[in-house]
């Protein structure tokens, strides 16, 4: 692809911390991705805190805008997009903010710290429906969970018997590890581990019209105090883990579908699966194992047996890698912002299907994630629309 002909997208990043580092990282490696005709170019850093933007100025050479006050950026006509990745009680309004700006985002999940905050995000896209706005989700881009996403859009699975998708940690196990904002109520928001987690985990699922017609959540608080900065105890009062029961339904047909959010699943770091079992075809595929796949092709009377295979490193948007290397977290992240920019240059027309989560989905997340609540509070199980 000669230069000439590659559309360059000009990002602002709005919150330098984890994952506008990651953004930057992935913009700074798009030589990885083969021939396409769109890259993303940052040229903007936007933080309250000096220190993060100070990454940026260092390691991000296009940056030519450094600033505190996120307005600045918006006002600048020269840039086409924003990847927004703040603290959630911050979704809302700098989000509408973006969207009444006319700037393409990918805003980071929750997508707002509550129901009400969703729907205001949506409300504000409502009214300006021609901006591109997509949530973060990279773990469809795993090639074994693309893989899966293939077989269901084929229908090769037969009538769907059940669904595990979860995403699990572990780091919280210990007790000594100091509070920060994500487990505080205030900035996370009431959600807990299903804010921080649930849309990687809801993402497939509703992507394959799986909306949950129904919940049970059982959430759990087992740490109930932390230390902050200076070793003293502090209440944290987030959900640590929740498991959602929950009904969905496919080609006229209902099924139960468990859905888990873990801060503290012992022995887990980062671990994003998703298991389906089918009538004709089961697969799974978890990121603990991320080069593994196994499906369980079946015909009447057949034999049932699973197969597993090493996955090559064939991504949605090919790559350099070897087919024979290893695809990680940082590969995934590439490859969700590779179908952002996609979908930003070339609208329906992208290289490839699969689109980072819509806030139509981020909007069913909040759904969910409210009536899961709802259960805790009441014991019961909650119907949705
Ligand atoms: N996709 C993923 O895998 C993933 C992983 C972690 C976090 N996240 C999400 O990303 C978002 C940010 O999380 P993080 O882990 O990067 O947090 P972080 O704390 O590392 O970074 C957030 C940054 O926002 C900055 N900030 C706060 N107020 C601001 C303001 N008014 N204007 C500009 N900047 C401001 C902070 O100074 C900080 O540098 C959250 O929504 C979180 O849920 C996504």
């Amino acid at each position: 692809m000669s230069k000439a002909t590659v559309r360059e997208i000009r990002f602002g990043v709005i919150g330098c911390g984890l994952m506008g580092r990651e953004f930057a990282s992935a913009a700074g490696r798009w030589c990885h991705l083969v021939d396409l005709d769109f890259a993303p170019r940052i040229v903007a850093a936007c933080d309250t805190d000096s220190a993060a933007t100070g990454w940026f100025e260092r390691n991000v050479p296009t940056v030519r805008l450094v600033t505190a006050d996120y307005r600045r950026l918006l006002d600048d006509p020269q840039i086409d997009a924003v990847y927004c990745a703040v603290p959630h009680n911050l979704h809302e309004r700098i989000y509408g903010d973006v969207i009444r700006a006319g700037k393409g985002l990918l805003g980071e999940k929750p997508f707002g710290i509550d129901l009400a905050a969703n729907r205001a995000i949506c409300g504000a896209l409502g009214e300006h429906p021609d901006v591109l706005v997509r949530c973060s989700s990279q773990f469809p881009f795993f090639p074994g969970a693309y893989k899966i996403g293939q077989w269901v859009r084929e229908g090769r699975f037969g009538r769907i018997i059940e669904v595990e998708a979860g995403f699990w940690h572990s780091s919280d196990l210990n007790p000594d590890k100091p509070i920060n904002w994500k487990r505080l109520i205030a900035v996370n928001g009431e959600y807990g581990c299903m804010g921080d987690l649930g849309m990687h985990v809801l993402h497939l699922p509703l992507r394959f019209g799986w909306k949950p017609r129904s919940v049970r959540g059982l959430l759990s608080n087992v740490m109930r105090e932390r230390p902050e900065g200076a070793g003293r105890k502090v209440p944290c009062q987030t959900w640590d883990n929740a498991i959602l029961a929950c009904e969905a339904a496919a080609g006229g047909e209902t099924f139960p579908m468990v859905l888990s959010t873990k801060r503290i699943a012992p022995g887990h770091a980062n671990t994003w699966f998703l298991n389906i079992y089918g009538t004709q075809l089961s697969a799974r595929f978890s990121t603990r194992n991320p080069k593994r796949l196994a499906w369980l092709p079946y015909r009447a009377g057949g034999e049932q047996v699973w197969h597993e295979i090493d996955v090559p490193y064939e991504s949605a948007y090919p790559a350099i890698t070897g087919g024979i290397f290893e695809f990680g977290f940082s590969d995934a992240i590439l490859q969700m912002w590779a179908a952002f920019c996609d979908e930003l240059a070339r609208g329906r027309d992208m290289h490839q299907p699969l689109t980072c989560a819509t806030p139509e989905e981020t909007a069913a997340s909040h759904e969910v994630f409210t009536a899961a609540l709802e259960s805790q509070r009441t014991g019961k199980t909650i119907a949705l629309s």
